[in-house]
């Protein structure tokens, strides 16, 4: 089966109120017409709206970065999925490394917000992947079984239609060094496997698993090229229009 490539910018805690629209701007000009490949950009909260408006008349979805799993109330601080769609996110990415590893978010509290994101009509972009120690000891399978298993508890068929999964090894996000092709696909192969086993085989076959860690225009191509890796979220590069527009032209 062939599944549309799916790729994705996130800012992360990046960016200001006149760069974001600016760069939003630049990406509609450059891609908003695009039709062979998803595309999404997922800013940091208080910039979303203005995104939102840059990107209003494209194909370019906007998304964020992280979401609470209560509808409201007495939670300081924190987003609800209706928030979200309230100011035109389509998406959101849930379980980023650096919430797990830098904020302390536990499979639980990640499984809880991508039902509550599902629920609410969100788009999840569910993160996995494992740190340096953990690839070295040779853990990768386990770390990342654990993680969807436990991501996905109690997510029904129906609902798994909703999620990309984002295959990101910790190693490589912002470091410049990127898995090769033969890692992504061999992880993401895994991946795929380990769906087919929770959701039977089309269900596997039709999910879209995103890799991210350090994908630049220079070898977006040959990541991409893997027959498991369906698309890319895109950190540092996709703060620029020259290069989040390098990485997709260069799969079209
Ligand atoms: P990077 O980030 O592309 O800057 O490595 C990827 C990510 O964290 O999603």
């Amino acid at each position: 089966m062939s599944r549309k490539l799916f790729i994705a910018g996130n800012w992360k805690m990046n960016s200001s109120a006149v760069a974001s629209v600016e760069v939003a701007r630049g990406m509609a000009s450059e891609l908003g017409s695009v039709e062979a490949v998803d595309l999404a950009i997922c800013p940091p909260f208080v910039y979303i709206p203005g995104v939102a408006e840059a990107l209003k008349d494209s194909n370019i979805g906007v998304g964020a970065q992280n979401m609470y799993f209560e509808d409201n109330g007495a939670f300081t601080g924190e987003i609800s999925a209706r928030m979200l769609k309230d100011i035109g996110c389509r998406y959101v990415i849930l379980g980023h490394s650096e919430r797990r590893h830098v904020i302390g978010e536990t499979d639980e509290l990640i499984n809880a917000k991508i039902i509550k994101a599902l629920a609410g009509g969100l788009e999840v972009m569910f993160c996995v992947g494992e740190l340096l120690d953990q690839r070295k000891s040779d853990r990768t399978t386990e770390v990342v079984t654990t993680q969807i298993t436990a991501g996905l508890k109690n997510i029904g068929p129906e609902a798994l239609l909703g999620i990309t999964i984002a295959y990101e090894p910790v190693w490589a996000i912002g470091t410049g060094e990127t898995a090769t092709p033969d890692q992504a696909q061999e992880t993401h192969a895994m991946i795929r496997a380990l769906i087919g086993q929770l959701y039977g085989t089309e269900l596997a076959e039709s999910i879209r698993i995103q890799y991210g860690g350090s994908v630049k225009p220079g070898n977006a191509a040959e990541l991409l090229g893997c027959p498991d890796v369906d698309g890319a979220l895109v950190g540092g590069a996709s703060m620029t229009v020259e290069d989040f527009s390098g990485i997709v032209n260069s799969v079209l």
